[in-house]
């Protein structure tokens, strides 16, 4: 599909490691001909072994951290020691030592209401990316039902067309989520989805090799208005590519 770059790579480890690279050097492009540099992460399990590997000796001192500023692409509707939080994730792995201190390290207020924290959260990114909210890199994952963010099948989030974050409540989860939405997912400068196991092999077909369905299948929408998304793909979820 035009549009996307597919790096594939035969494990989880050299897969956590190409990602790494290319986020590293992506970083470093952007603060060539920029005084900062944003960039939202990716929740859940797969990018924990990453950001443990970017907070490493053999990552950490080739990034100017404190030039980043860092926002969460979604974020579970839970107090910020939860073990579900992505902010708590985040914390523990890449900001787990001084060495990688951010310049600025945006949470979801999850103090408020699931609406007051979403709207909170898109003024943040209002008052950093400016009007035309163009993040530089944004990191995503894939569920196994082909969710992004928090952008699950069959949810109304998936039709909004100009703010910018949005909570939901997510039905087959019994839990809110807030979570950037498609507008600005497609404004980014740079999109890196980050896929690992067997588990999501069916669901990377269904986004790039099936047909459209963007309701079932949400990963989907995600077609920048400018660039390429850029696949890291390890060997088992690749299975659903061939
Ligand atoms: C979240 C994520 C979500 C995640 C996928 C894949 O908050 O859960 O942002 O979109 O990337 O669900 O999660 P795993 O990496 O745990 O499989």
């Amino acid at each position: 599909m035009p549009g996307n770059e597919l790096h594939i790579l035969p494990d989880n480890a050299s897969l956590l490691q190409g990602t790494a690279e290319f986020l590293r050097d992506s970083i470093a492009d952007v603060l060539s001909s920029k005084e900062h540099c944003t960039i939202a992460l990716s929740g859940g399990s797969t990018p924990r072994g990453l950001y443990e590997l970017l907070a490493s000796r053999s990552f950490s001192a080739d990034i100017q951290w404190d030039k980043l500023h860092f926002f969460l692409g979604d974020e579970r509707y839970v107090p910020h020691d939860h073990p579900d939080s992505n902010f708590r994730m985040v914390k523990e792995s890449l900001f787990r030592n001084r060495k990688t201190e951010p310049a600025y390290l945006y949470p979801v207020d999850t103090n408020l209401t699931p609406r007051e924290a979403a709207a909170a959260y898109e003024q943040a990114l209002r008052n950093v990316v400016g009007k035309d909210g163009v993040l530089d890199i944004i990191l995503l994952g894939l569920g196994n039902d082909a969710h992004t963010a928090s952008l699950f099948p069959n949810t109304d989030v998936l039709d909004e067309k100009t703010a910018w974050v949005k909570e939901l409540y997510v039905e087959k989860l019994n839990a809110w989520r807030i979570t950037f939405t498609v507008p600005l997912i497609n404004a980014a400068r740079t999109i890196v989805f980050l896929v690992s196991g067997a588990s999501k092999a069916e669901a990377i077909h269904h986004v790039l090799r099936g047909p459209r369905n963007p309701r079932l299948f949400p990963a989907q929408l995600v077609k920048p208005s400018q660039g390429v998304v850029h696949w890291f793909v390890d060997d088992e979820a690749a299975r659903g590519l061939s």
